[in-house]
């Protein structure tokens, strides 16, 4: 049976007085992995950070599960099971690794029925990497690594809904395969449903069976990614 885990409806914000978003309706199913694209400055981030709530919803309504999030604030989501990568990944640089992935603890602040006992070992399971590199501030990593951690800080509030804003942005191939993979298993392994921004359609098509086009603040089309090839979507996507 398809479940819904996130529902938009009639969703609109506004940057002071220039509205950004317009009326979006989305359904994303819970275990799905869907993929949000679109060109420069359509409102990708904002769409996120507004469903993540560090973006005010100006109307509309947001449902996470049976739950209406819409009045909820940032920390009372991420409490309620939204994880965020934002785009720019946005470590704290002066922490170090272990003291990163522990701020993302804080979504676990009183959630009755999960472990709170630390950093989970899956989480270094799936990023090798920064076993190595737990003590190293995090300023000091490579983008690749600081994504990983971005990545792992997130899981670290055990989200059943991940949002990843552009996580392969300036980050070489072979670090973007390692991305995947852990996304992957993050998906099949941990059961975390994932809204993913990416500008690479061939990584939003291998990656997600659905997809969303956004143009000027509007969700302009939506599918399935096995139904339609990237290419015949490209030029609602492409400068
Ligand atoms: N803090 C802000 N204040 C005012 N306007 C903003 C702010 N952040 C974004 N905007 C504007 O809102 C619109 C959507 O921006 P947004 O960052 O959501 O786009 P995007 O699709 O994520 O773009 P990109 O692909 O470049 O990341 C743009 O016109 C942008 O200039
Ligand atoms: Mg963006």
């Amino acid at each position: 049976m398809m479940t819904t885990l996130l529902q938009l409806e009639k969703v609109s914000s506004a940057y002071g007085q220039s509205k950004v978003l317009w009326d979006i309706d989305m359904e994303i199913v819970q275990g799905s992995a869907v993929a949000l694209i679109g060109r420069n400055g359509v409102g990708k981030t904002t769409l996120l950070k507004t469903i993540m709530g560090v973006q005010k919803l100006s109307g509309g309504k947001i449902t996470l599960g049976d739950q209406d999030v819409s009045a909820m604030a940032a920390h009372g989501r991420a409490r309620s099971g939204i994880g965020f990568v934002p785009q720019g990944r946005h470590v704290f640089p002066h922490l170090t690794v272990m003291e990163n992935l522990t701020v993302g603890l804080a979504a676990l602040t009183g959630r009755s029925g999960l472990a709170q006992t630390g950093i989970a070992d899956h989480i270094f399971d799936l990023f090798p990497k920064l076993t190595q590199i737990r003590a190293r501030k995090a300023g000091l990593l490579s983008g690749g690594e600081q994504q990983q951690l971005a990545i792992g800080r997130a899981l670290a509030g055990q989200p059943r809904l991940l949002l990843l804003d552009e996580p392969t942005e300036g980050i070489q191939p072979s670090v973007v395969k390692q991305i995947e993979h852990a996304l992957r298993r993050i998906r099949t392994e941990l059961g975390v449903t994932i809204v993913i921004v990416e500008q690479y359609l061939d990584f939003a098509w291998s990656f997600a069976e659905r997809y969303h086009v956004m143009q000027r603040g509007k969700i302009v089309r939506e599918g399935s990614t096995k139904e339609e090839t990237a290419a015949e979507i490209a030029h609602l996507v492409n400068i």
